[in-house]
């Protein structure tokens, strides 16, 4: 079976194609980082002009990457939510006018449940129960999943999410956008220990995320010692570098400290971390490190699908495809789909 995925949430572009639902035959993403960069985030009404303009070149790219005809395709699936609408549209139009077009089913996938899905290209089935974190740009989201499709969600930030607070520290340090692989480079020429910040406490002992106060506490490190954000073209001093380490431990700690307690109370089978900081190497050794002090195995989805892609979308899409689910081409999105 082969399944057409679109992906267009945010601001990556993408399509794939997967074969017999995880096999991985192409997978093309079209960042728009350069478009919003100058405005330090994404900027909704941008993005959508974006997808529109490349949405249909993309998906030629990926099929013929695959070097398949459209009439070879057995179904598509695409993101309907959560994301910003008017990115969601573009998407999800241009899916339903192509399955129409070539008389093939469509599904709607969730974007969380497609990160889930990013880790069976490349890790060994996954065993359930199983406990899946997704840390991105949009999301810091746990769910407990006793057998596929079914998710009960365990724990979630009350505020920003894991990196929007590393998107939102690098513009406070003059760093670029986005944030995340830029402090990860510093992070790894810098002091962990510089800085006390201190772990997020949630007071009603819940096992939630909350990232906004270290936000903070970095913001007025910053102001009480006259730090300058780095200038463009200028070499970033160490007592940046200290910071940037010193932000990254207490996120990791705490990623990692949630997880373990989670992990602990509910036994899964298999751990997942996947979303776009899921590509940092040192929430990845920390949490290799505490799954196998749980003996749990943890799976992460290769780098470059960590991030935004359609190949995640295709692979949730082909298991409901495969189960028989259809969608009409009433299919709408959602901004706040829940999984
Ligand atoms: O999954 P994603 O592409 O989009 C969302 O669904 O949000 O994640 C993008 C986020 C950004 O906030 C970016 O700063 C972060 O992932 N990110 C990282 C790294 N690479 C990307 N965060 C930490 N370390 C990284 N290496
Ligand atoms: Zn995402």
């Amino acid at each position: 079976m082969l399944v057409l995925g679109i992906e267009t949430s945010c601001d990556e572009t993408a399509a794939a194609v997967v074969r017999d639902c995880k096999e991985l035959v192409s997978s093309v993403i079209s960042s728009q980082t350069d478009v919003h960069k100058r405005f330090g985030g994404v900027v909704p009404e941008l993005a959508s002009r974006e997808h529109l303009e490349r949405i249909e070149p993309i998906v030629e790219e990926a099929m013929g990457r695959a070097q398949v005809g459209f009439d070879e395709i057995d179904g598509i699936a695409v993101t309907v939510g959560p994301g910003l609408i008017g990115s969601l549209l573009v998407g999800l139009c241009y899916a339903k006018g192509l399955a129409y077009a070539l008389g093939r089913p469509i599904v709607g996938v969730n974007h969380l449940e497609g990160h889930i899905y990013s880790v069976v290209f490349d890790n060994p089935p996954v065993e359930h129960p199983a406990l899946a974190l997704i840390v991105s740009g949009g999301h810091t989201h746990m769910f407990y999943v006793p057998r596929p499709g079914q998710y009960k969600i365990v724990a979630r930030t009350r505020d920003d999410a894991a990196g929007e607070a590393y998107d939102k520290v690098a513009k406070m340090l003059g760093l670029g956008y986005p944030g995340g692989p830029i402090i990860e480079r510093l992070a790894r020429e810098g002091d962990p220990r510089a800085v006390r910040f201190s772990l997020p406490k949630i007071s009603d002992r819940r096992p939630d995320f909350s990232f906004s106060g270290l936000k903070t506490a970095v913001s007025k490190y910053v102001r009480e010692t006259g730090l300058q954000p780095v200038k463009e073209g200028e070499t970033p001093s160490q007592a940046i570098k200290d910071l940037a380490a010193s932000f990254q431990d207490v996120v990791i700690r705490s990623l990692v400290s949630t997880t373990e307690r989670v992990a602990a109370e509910h036994q899964p089978k298999t751990l997942i971390v996947a979303g776009g900081v899921a590509c940092n190497m040192a929430l990845r050794e920390a949490m290799s490190a505490m799954a196998e002090r749980l003996g749990i195995p943890v799976y992460f989805p290769s780098r470059h699908l960590s991030t935004d892609n359609a190949a995640m979308i295709a692979a949730a899409g082909s298991v409901k495809l495969a189960a028989g689910e259809r969608a009409g081409l009433d299919l709408n999105a959602d901004v706040s789909l829940r999984l």
